[in-house]
């Protein structure tokens, strides 16, 4: 696959405002005259649905991490192969509402599955593939945390199983993304999601031109 569009993701912990931000950049970039297409994980195909239930709602109490680590990387092959690759080969930039940082992240350092492993198993299973840009939106779990079950309970979801996870969880969640960012400088970058909402697309923005200028 040779990718004509470009693809970011969006990563960070909960409650940390990745749809507002990846509506605000898509809108950014319509008005540049790209073609742009929004999606996320897990969820983004037909049958990512149906894992999304499966893995966010209180029937997914139960899987041990492994089974969570293989369930979110079965979500990301189909999308990947079905929906980001053709959207990047046809010159369409995807905006991706998480991605395989945030396995390495929850399952990885949250839950305790092997960071080799998981890297292994996107080589096999997604070719690798990693996007240009991923933006890890960066918010005190605690505070994050309050925003997210505002959201749910106003929503009335029930898509709440990491959310019910530990303070310490969302500690260790937060450690791994900071981490990838600060070793991977040229295709990371850190946002303070603490700040308001313009400011934030506003970071995000000039790093996303510069990608585009690149
Ligand atoms: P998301 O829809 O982004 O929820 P929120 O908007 O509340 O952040 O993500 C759903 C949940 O799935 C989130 O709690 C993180 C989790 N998740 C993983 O644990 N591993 C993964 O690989 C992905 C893609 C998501």
């Amino acid at each position: 696959m040779v990718p004509k569009g470009k693809f970011i993701a969006f990563c960070g912990g909960e409650g940390a405002g990745k749809s507002t931000q990846i509506e605000l950049l898509a809108a950014h970039l319509r008005r540049r005259g790209r073609d742009v297409l929004t999606t996320r994980e897990p969820g983004g195909t037909p049958e990512g649905q149906q894992l999304r239930r499966l893995l966010l709602t209180p029937d997914g109490d139960g899987w041990e991490p492994m089974a969570e680590t293989l369930l979110m990387v079965a979500d990301r092959v189909q999308h990947l192969r079905r929906v980001i690759a053709p959207a990047l080969e046809a010159g369409t930039d995807v905006l991706c509402d998480r991605y395989a940082l945030s396995t390495l992240s929850y399952q990885g350092a949250g839950k305790g599955v092997a960071a080799s492993f998981i890297r292994e198993l996107h080589r096999q299973a997604c070719d690798d593939f990693w996007p240009d840009l991923t933006i890890v939106l960066d918010i005190p779990p605690a505070v994050g945390l309050a925003r997210s079950k505002r959201r749910l309970s106003k929503e009335k979801s029930d898509e709440d199983r990491f959310e019910r996870l530990g303070l310490d969880f969302h500690d260790r969640v937060r450690t791994a993304f900071l981490d990838h960012v600060r070793k991977n400088p040229e295709t990371s970058f850190l946002v303070d999601a603490t700040q308001d909402i313009s400011a934030i697309h506003d970071a995000i923005r000039g790093r996303v031109d510069a990608l585009f200028e690149a």
